[in-house]
Parts: C-alpha cells; sequence; structure tokens
C-alpha cells in the first residue's frame, strides 16, 4: 500500500476526486487530510468517507517557520509516502519543501510554468490564450516552479467566462490528479535526479503526454 496524507484549505473537489478513485486495485489509501482552515469543506468530505482529518490553524503558530515544522510533525505521525496537495493555498517554506522533496504533489490551475500564483484563469483569458489547463508537478523549493508530472489541456471556448473555463479547467483537475497519484503509488512515476519519471523514462518538460 501507498499511505497517503492530504492537505486542503477549502471545498476539496480534489480530494473527492481522490477518494473515488481509491479501492478497486488503487494500492493508494489515504491515511489523513489536514486543513489549514476549520470551515473547509473538504473536512466533511473526509470525514464521510470515514477518513482521519486534522486542521492546524496558522494563527496558532509565532511564524512560517512554526507552522510548518507543527505541520511535518502531524504529516510524520502518519509515515506516509506521499503528501498531497489538493488546493492547499499557503506557502510552504523551503524546510518543508525539502523534507518531503520527491514525495510532495501539487495541482495547479494552469499550464505551468505559465500563470504561477493565483488568478490563472482571469489571467489566461485577459491573455487572450487559446488554451489553458492544469498541471501536476512535484513540488520543489520554487513556488509552482517544480518537475511536472501531467498536464492537461483545457482549449478555451470563443466568448468563453470565467467560470466556465474554470469549471471545465476543475473536470480535468479531477481526472489528472487521481492518476498521477496512482501512477506514484504504484511506483511508476517519481522525481528522478533530473525531472520526474514515468516508468523509468523521462517526461517531457512540459507534462504532456
Ligand atoms: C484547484 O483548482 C487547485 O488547482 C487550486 O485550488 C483549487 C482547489 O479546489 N490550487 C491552487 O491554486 C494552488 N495554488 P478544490 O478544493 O475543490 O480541490
Amino acid at each position: 500500500a501507498c499511505d497517503l496524507v492530504v492537505l486542503i484549505s477549502g471545498a476539496g473537489s480534489n480530494l473527492q476526486a481522490l477518494i473515488d478513485s481509491l479501492g478497486n486495485r488503487n494500492p493508494a489509501r489515504i491515511r489523513a487530510v489536514i486543513s489549514n482552515r476549520a470551515d473547509a469543506y473538504g473536512l466533511q468530505r473526509a470525514r464521510q468517507a470515514g477518513i482521519e482529518t486534522r486542521v492546524l490553524q496558522p494563527r496558532d503558530y509565532p511564524d512560517r517557520d512554526g507552522f510548518d515544522d507543527a505541520l511535518a510533525d502531524l504529516i510524520d505521525g502518519y509515515s506516509p509516502d506521499l503528501v498531497v496537495l489538493a488546493g492547499f493555498m499557503r506557502i510552504l517554506g523551503p524546510a518543508f519543501v525539502r523534507r518531503y522533496n520527491g514525495r510532495l504533489l501539487n495541482i495547479h490551475p494552469s499550464l505551468l510554468p505559465k500563470y504561477k500564483g493565483l488568478d490563472t484563469h482571469r489571467r489566461a483569458l485577459e491573455a487572450g490564450d487559446s488554451e489553458h489547463g492544469c498541471s501536476v508537478h512535484f513540488v520543489t523549493e520554487e513556488l509552482d516552479g517544480g518537475p511536472l508530472a501531467l498536464q492537461a489541456v483545457v482549449p478555451i471556448l470563443a466568448g468563453e467566462g470565467l467560470e466556465n473555463l474554470a469549471q471545465r479547467v476543475h473536470e480535468q483537475e479531477h481526472l489528472i490528479y487521481p492518476l498521477a497519484v496512482r501512477w506514484f503509488a504504484e511506483g511508476r512515476l517519481r522525481l528522478g535526479a533530473q525531472g520526474a519519471m514515468l516508468d523509468g523514462t523521462p517526461l517531457p518538460a512540459t507534462g504532456q503526454l
């Protein structure tokens, strides 16, 4: 089995997609869901699925390092093989990121390296892009800059609005994140010295197969 800890801050629709992908010969299992917000709806999804939940609030810690250290200690109590960031909207410091090198995945709502940070759908629309999408990547110290594992491209439709585009990107997230996590759990996806590897072969730098 491959033990996961999932970190969330909000709605948890990616968490739900992961939950729904488990069982069925998928070797991954979620040991715990941790949120930095007590009101994250994803906590309810986890409880519904019988998964242990924990809340760790930044305001209870003096600074970023204090929070990150407490978070890492909490995570390590579950001895996970992989830590999955699923809409975790807090920047994790370099010490935390190094501690989980090669076993920390994130999903980001853009075709990285385009549109790191927030507000990605609006930025893609305002730029007049013809395509947008989402990316699963290993987390490194560079914010939203780690090696790509998998991307899904979403063509932008003529006259498309923000909400419609965001929803169509979200649907793709729900496909590629469970897939990438499953590959990791099966030992097929890993972080090598030169970047992400699938079945022992370097993945294209774009993450598009
Ligand atoms: C997702 O769109 C995810 O890509 C994004 O937050 C959303 C969470 O939705 N993550 C980031 O922007 C990370 N910087 P969810 O809570 O319904 O899974």
